[in-house]
């Protein structure tokens, strides 16, 4: 019997240290094998994942000693958090300890894709010398239509203003009048509007029921044709084949992506266009934003495991289980 489980790459001097004080196996591969996982996952008081894992309700209820599932990230769309909870497992997590890696991230793609970054990079290194392909836009005085107003959203949306854009948004659990829409002086529309009116659309959802595919063909159709589309969120939340056809059509003018629909991402004819940024999920991957995360599990899942409370818990806060 061990302390605690790691399926993923999670490394760093928190883990070291959470390493000496518990007994933990690193098994950062172990994503790809969830028939191992399940086999194991009895024999641990603890996991802690990034989002390869899925932690499937099979898996948790495979976990009969499990006390904690600590998410060393912000979505948790590969939990089953319904299954945790009544299981009596505590759900960590980092809410908020990667939102400026990811805001800074997006602003970096809007540069990308408006001044054509990374095709110029390539065309020059491959001898080119054409600068009158690279004729780009300006940020400054663009609108940026944001779907999701929460802390990556309205975190990239202050530093869009910044950069003397407007701001659109759209999310329905946010109040027109709240502080955060106020701050940024973001105008709170309906999706419809946001895709309408915008020069560049983000989105900032998380994948759920209700956001899963919420981006397809009728919603690209209404997007201006000069107009980019970013997803830095989840790549479920938007209907590849629709993006993938007005690119190939050229009705936008291009598209960054961060996360796909299925990850790690199989070749696909995405690749094969010039107008589309593609990224290997890489939006949380900073020295910083990573050192933050792994200290936050670190420390909650020590926390559980010596009977106290975490500091960040996506469900209870308190270990429901008796200890064995
Ligand atoms: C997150 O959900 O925090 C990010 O997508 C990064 C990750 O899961 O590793």
């Amino acid at each position: 019997m061990s302390d605690v489980l790691i399926t993923e790459n999670i490394i760093g001097e928190a883990m070291d240290e959470l390493r000496e004080r518990f007994d933990c196996v690193f098994e950062p591969l172990l994503w790809k094998e969830p028939d191992k996982l399940r086999a194991m996952i009895p024999g641990f008081r603890a996991l802690i994942a990034r989002n390869q894992t899925q932690i499937t309700r099979e898996i948790i209820e495979a976990g009969t000693r499990l006390k904690v599932i600590a998410r060393a990230g912000v979505g948790m769309d590969n939990v089953d958090l319904e299954a945790a909870s009544q299981a009596g497992i505590v759900v960590s997590w980092t809410p908020e300890q990667n939102t400026n890696s990811v805001a800074e991230l997006t602003i970096g793609l809007m540069l990308s894709l408006a001044r054509m970054i990374p095709d110029a990079d390539a065309h020059t290194k491959a001898g080119g010398w054409d600068r009158w392909k690279y004729m780009g836009v300006e940020l400054s005085g663009k609108t940026l239509g944001i779907v999701g107003l929460g802390r990556i959203g309205s975190l990239t949306a202050a530093k869009a203003r910044a950069l003397g854009m407007e701001i659109v948004a759209y999310d329905p659990y946010v109040d027109p009048e709240s502080l955060r829409a106020m701050e940024i002086r973001a105008r709170m529309t309906s999706l419809d509007e946001v895709l309408t009116v915008s020069d560049f659309v983000s989105l900032h959802t998380p994948e759920n029921d209700e956001t899963r595919g919420m981006i397809g063909a009728e919603q690209f159709a209404l997007m201006k044709p000069t107009a980019y589309f970013l997803n830095a969120a989840r790549g479920g939340v938007v209907q590849e084949a629709a993006l993938l056809e007005v690119l190939q059509q050229n009705r936008i003018a291009g598209a960054a992506l961060d996360v796909r629909q299925q990850e790690p991402a199989v070749p696909s004819e995405f690749d094969k266009l010039t107008n589309v940024i593609l990224l290997p999920h890489i939006g949380a991957q900073t020295h910083e934003a990573q050192r933050r995360v792994v200290t936050t599990v670190c420390r909650d899942v020590a926390a559980i495991l010596n009977g106290g409370e975490a500091k960040y818990f996506a469900n209870f806060n308190k270990p429901r289980r008796s200890r064995s």
